[in-house]
């Protein structure tokens, strides 16, 4: 008998606990003991800064790399180099943390939603093609649980109409897609180190490029567009921000850099055992791997059919495993009040009306319907590293327990 209907849970989790992450140890305490012991917490003057840099950048064969204070900074960096006029319109997809959009609006940009591929739950390229207008000024891909949006077609759009193409890899430290990391096959690819990522700095953010000129861009802006290398007076540039990293948080980032291998191959073995558990299990879709992806699994997606979504995660957490229905719930474009309701600057609902483009964005009601659908099936695993094979087996083991005592309506 399922657990939510009385039975014993699948798992006593009081007296067997899951692992728990543990990312920091010795290396972090060595690190920051330096940074704090060499009195300056400053993102210039210090060292560990410009070797997190230049260590995240080699790890990913890039050739600039730019800290930030989160993962939404990271994307404004990127935002900022794009310089977007406003009114501006950016595609991207609508399953994502609200971080993805901020930047856009900050910008005095529109983000226009693009459906996603049921195949692998990232923007569907032939709808971003679809939506590209004039005002179109670039396109952020987002890898959504650590999958890999399928970016030969993507870049080829994006190559082919002029268009910067931004990566948002915050959920997909180390993915790697036909043997290439994500974060290098766009424009720039921005990531996040808070604290449930691969890899954690608590907050923090990164910001990878190839192009020399971008890179620039991307430092200043991070840095109030403050030219350090113009000598005798205090010039800024355009209009930037403050969003630089700090010593403290490049000092646990190069400890982390040096783990999130692991982690990663760690994520990887475990989700594809996950899924391999799972796959014989009728009414259950187990994460999707884009043809040619190495899975990073931030979280583990999981869709069911004949079964609602929100009972079939209480009866998991009923049987001792941790999940929970539909990720955000709801596209993102209904779940923030700047979006659903064009709450921004004062009362001007700007940039959705423009006085630029004389141009009104109507409320997203009806947009995107397979973001809808999947958000509707989706029930999320969380899982970690330190996980064993044997706690897989058990998650996948309640997972199969649920479905059948749950019975579906097929
Ligand atoms: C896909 C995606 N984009 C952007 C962000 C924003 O990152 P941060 O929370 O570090 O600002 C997140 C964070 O969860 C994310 O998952």
């Amino acid at each position: 008998m399922l657990a939510l209907h009385g039975g014993s849970p699948y798992r006593d989790v009081k007296s067997d606990p899951f692992p728990t992450r543990t990312p920091f140890g010795d290396e972090e305490i060595r690190l920051v003991t330096q940074a704090l012991r060499s009195q300056n917490l400053f993102r210039w003057g210090g060292e560990l800064t410009p070797r997190f840099e230049q260590r995240f950048a080699a790890a990913y064969g890039a050739k600039h790399a730019v800290g930030s204070t989160s993962g939404t900074a990271a994307l404004h960096v990127a935002m900022g180099a794009v310089n977007p006029e406003p009114g501006d319109e950016i595609i991207t997809s609508a399953i994502t943390d609200l971080g993805t959009i901020i930047p856009i609006l900050y910008q005095n940009a529109v983000p226009v939603f693009a459906d996603i591929e049921m195949e692998t739950l990232t923007v569907d390229p032939e709808e971003v093609e679809r939506l590209i207008t004039p005002r179109t000024r670039a396109i952020i891909a987002i890898h959504l649980f650590g999958n890999a949006c399928r970016m030969e077609a993507l870049t080829e759009i994006a190559g082919r109409k002029g268009l910067p193409l931004i990566e948002d890899c915050c959920q997909a430290h180390l993915t790697a897609y036909q043997g290439r990391l994500l974060g290098t096959y766009g424009d720039m690819g921005c990531f996040s180190f808070q604290q449930s990522k691969h890899m954690t700095t608590g907050d923090g953010g990164m910001t990878i490029t190839n192009d020399s000129a971008l890179g620039r861009c991307m430092r200043m802006f991070a840095d109030k567009h403050f030219d350090r290398d113009r000598e005798g007076s205090r010039m800024y540039g355009p209009l930037g921000m403050n969003c630089r990293i700090t010593e403290l948080h490049s000092a646990v980032g190069l400890a982390q850099l040096e783990k999130v291998s692991a982690v990663v191959d760690s994520r990887n073995r475990l989700g594809s055992r996950l899924s391999e558990g799972i796959s014989h299990v009728d009414g259950i879709d187990p994460a999707p791997v884009t043809p040619g992806a190495r899975h990073s699994y931030w979280l583990y997606p999981m869709l069911v059919s004949g079964y609602a979504a929100g009972e079939f995660a209480r009866a998991l957490v009923a049987e001792g495993i941790g999940a929970s229905a539909g990720y955000i719930g709801d596209p993102i474009f209904h779940c923030s009040a700047a979006l659903a309701d064009h709450q921004t600057y004062g009362d001007s609902g700007f940039p959705f009306y423009s006085p630029y483009t004389d141009r009104t964005f109507e409320r997203a009601d009806e947009l995107c319907p397979r973001t809808r659908e999947v958000l509707r099936r989706l029930v999320v695993l969380p899982f970690n590293e330190n996980y064993s094979e044997s706690d897989i087996d058990d998650v996948a083991g309640a997972v199969c327990k649920v479905a059948s005592g749950l019975g579906g309506n097929r």
